[in-house]
């Protein structure tokens, strides 16, 4: 879709300007990405309805009727097991006059009745019955017109779903393309699957979306120096946590599309972080099924790795945390955040993610204090009128990405870059400036 958003009233927002706001070239960042309130609403409509964003886990939908209440960007979206097995979604907005459909976090229904006049609604999502039919619609009105929008687009990859509105969409593994490698070798290591472990942890943080996802991208630069006072609580002996003393052998991908990851590698000891329990399994019988399927290096030379699909769904493979980071506005995020675990793992391993999930990366997680203080301060400093004329710098490895990586795939730089974050904005730049 090209759009020339002259054309539609948004002068100040041509293409060229959008464009510009992301300069991959030179590795510069124009800070009105963060905080303009139209170009925010550009991102809704050129950018989060067009990718694929995360819905929920399979495992959350174990039978016909569950129900899971999410949202697509800030578009409330209900994803709902079929009895056919299939598994659909639709805008959870009613048709009358567009209450919310069903206002339960998650559950299993027979049908879903909007709490303000009484549509009924099946769980396909077709309008089934309305109070007064006869005598109030006079029999008139024609129930299979009005009926939530529904999802086009819902496919499953290794037990996560994911949904887009745009019908013409590749589907989704081409969407991964060159990132599939990294996807493959964290979610899909053993033949069981896996399963959300426990509740979801939700939280709200007073900061643009792409901190966070750009973050998890591409990031490992801040870890040894924002998370130091965590490191020292909680990396396992043996490794130096003082600042700048982290291992530096590891990598970055950035791909084509906008995903990234980065990881060490050959240094083990750093999957630990849910404890000795979870690490037994995860470097015993986990491991040895992920290298018969994955081969290597996928299955064991990649440790302490995070990554981000395009453009709000992160995981953190090892700590095993996964989540999606909802925009509100352009300064304000909801973060929906679980654990993830083997199915077939035994529940004291799954009980130790849990915790492990919770100590680490949740709203009162020792990392993920951190992170979000420094997501918030900088959204802070953009309130200021000089703070946000100045360029931003995205320029670390520039022109020292490789692409014949002797043990990993596409185009590599050193674990401490931002090449991943360059691919990032450049997927955006050229969503919401209508080049692709
Ligand atoms: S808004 Fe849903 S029935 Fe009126
Ligand atoms: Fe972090």
């Amino acid at each position: 879709m090209k759009t020339d958003s002259t054309s539609n009233g948004r002068g100040r927002l041509s293409s060229e300007m959008l464009r510009g706001l992301v300069d991959e070239k030179t590795g510069t960042l124009d800070p009105r990405i963060y905080h303009d309130r139209e170009i925010y609403e550009l991102e809704l409509e050129r950018i989060f309805t067009r990718s694929w964003l995360y819905l929920c886990h399979e495992s959350q939908l174990k039978k016909a009727g569950d129900f899971f209440s999410t949202y697509m960007a800030e578009d409330p979206v209900l994803v709902v097991r079929q009895k056919d097995g299939s598994v659909r979604a639709f805008l959870n907005q009613c048709r009358h006059r567009g209450m919310r459909i069903c206002r339960a976090d998650c559950g299993n229904a027979r049908a879903f009745t909007c709490s303000y006049h009484g549509w009924g609604y099946d769980i396909a999502g077709n309008l089934a019955s309305v109070p007064h039919e006869q005598d109030g619609y006079r029999n008139e009105i024609d129930k299979s017109k009005w009926g939530p929008l529904p999802v086009p687009r819902i496919e499953t990859y290794n037990g996560l779903v994911f949904g887009n509105w745009d019908k013409d969409a590749p589907n989704f593994r081409d969407y991964l393309g060159d990132m599939l490698w990294y996807t493959d070798g964290y979610f899909d290591r053993t033949a069981g699957g896996t399963e959300v472990i426990g509740g979801m942890h939700r939280w709200v943080l007073q900061c643009n979306w792409k901190f966070a996802a750009e973050q998890f991208c591409s990031d490992m630069y801040h870890a040894d120096f924002s998370h130091l006072s965590a490191l020292i609580a909680r990396l396992p002996e043996g490794v130096d946590p003082s600042m700048g003393q982290m291992p530096t052998i590891g990598s970055q991908f950035s791909s084509r599309n906008g995903h990234g990851t980065g990881f060490f590698t050959d240094v083990n000891t750093l999957d630990e972080f849910n404890g000795p329990v979870a690490a037994a399994w995860y470097q015993g019988p986990h491991r040895a099924e992920a290298i018969r399927r994955l081969g290597e290096p996928r299955a064991s030379q990649i440790s302490a790795a995070h990554m981000t699909v395009f453009p709000t769904f992160s995981f953190l493979p090892g700590i095993q945390t996964l989540r999606v980071w909802h925009p509100r506005g352009p300064g304000e995020i909801e973060v929906w955040a679980w654990a993830l675990a083997d199915r077939d793992a035994p529940a004291e391993v799954k009980e130790a993610v849990r915790l492990g999930v919770l100590r680490t990366f949740s709203a009162g997680g020792i990392f993920e204090q951190d992170d979000g203080e420094n997501w918030l301060e900088i959204q802070k400093v953009l309130r200021g009128h000089m703070a946000r004329r100045q360029k931003l710098n995205v320029a670390m490895g520039l022109g020292h990405q490789q692409t014949n990586h002797p043990r990993f795939p596409g185009k590599i730089n050193n674990v401490y870059a931002e090449e991943a974050a360059r691919g990032f904005y450049r997927q955006w730049a050229q969503m919401i400036s209508g080049e692709i």
